[in-house]
């Protein structure tokens, strides 16, 4: 897909991986429109890279469906939806205080797996009315996994559950959508320099580091985003989760 000129939906697109993501399709010519249920957030960004700010939370089926139309319509008919809006609070099954309140895991599947979905599923209704283009490709799907999906560390039974739902969403999204020409695939990061991991307590992030085997660093959100960019253009890339994690393999603990 040539990028320059057509529109572009990036949700959780006021932080992290979703900011650089947004920088680098608009950089890359898109007309990007910045989801994040943090509206400021989400304003600065669109201010910084003229795109459209939209408020949202992405697991609110109603709200979703209300504010799509307009959505679509700042991006000029989108042909691109990177999903990176998330959470990932830790949590025992049976922890200090007895066993994870059922609202707490809740809450991560909604945000992570439902709100993931809940983007995917009206942005391909309204790709798949647009023209197609070279090769009869209308758009693009890019959710965001993670290692957890296959590697999930203990504490993490919520959002390992939630990502593994992201990953295995792929394949049969894929084959249904291929009839319409839209692409799915998700990536699954590692360990990225995002305020998701550098609010931790500097040894742990220290550590964290230093398990990657190479680079022993965290990743850069522009690497992700120029993931994203080369999923873009490479038509062969569809149906699949991409591992990019410098060959991270998580550990239980
Ligand atoms: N940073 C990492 O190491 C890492 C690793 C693997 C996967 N991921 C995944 O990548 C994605 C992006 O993470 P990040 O590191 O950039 O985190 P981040 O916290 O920097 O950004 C996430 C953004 O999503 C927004 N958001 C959260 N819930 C939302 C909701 N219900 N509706 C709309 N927006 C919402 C937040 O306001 C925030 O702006 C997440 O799905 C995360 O699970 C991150």
């Amino acid at each position: 897909m040539r990028l320059r000129g057509l529109g572009a939906i990036v949700t959780g697109g006021g932080s992290g991986l979703g900011a650089a993501t947004a920088t680098a399709l608009a950089e890359a010519g898109m007309r990007v429109a910045v989801l994040d249920r943090e509206e400021e957030r989400a304003r600065a960004v669109a201010e910084r890279i003229g795109g459209v700010a939209f408020a949202l939370d992405v697991a609110d089926g109603p709200a979703a469906e209300r504010l799509f139309p307009a959505i679509c319509e700042a991006a000029g008919g989108p042909r691109l939806l990177v999903n990176c809006a998330g959470i990932a609070p830790a949590g025992r099954i049976v922890g200090r205080d007895g066993p994870l309140p059922l609202a707490a895991f809740e809450q991560v599947i909604r945000v992570n797996l439902l709100g993931t979905f809940n983007t995917m599923r009206l942005v391909a209704h309204a790709m798949a009315a647009l023209e197609p283009l070279e090769e009869g490709e209308r758009g693009l799907i890019v959710n965001t996994a993670s290692v957890a999906a296959f590697e999930g560390q203990i504490g993490q039974a919520a959002y390992a559950a939630s990502k593994g739902g992201v990953a295995s969403l792929t394949l049969p999204a894929a084959r249904e959508l291929a009839s319409r020409g839209i692409r799915v695939v998700a990536i699954a990061p590692g360990l990225f320099a995002t305020p998701m991991l550098l609010g931790m307590p500097e040894p742990v992030q220290a550590s964290l580091a230093a398990s990657v085997p190479f680079p022993a660093r965290f990743g850069r959100p522009e690497e992700y985003a120029s993931l994203v960019l080369e999923i873009a253009r490479n038509p062969m890339l569809n149906g699949c989760v991409l591992r990019l994690d410098g060959a991270l393999r998580m550990a239980a603990r």
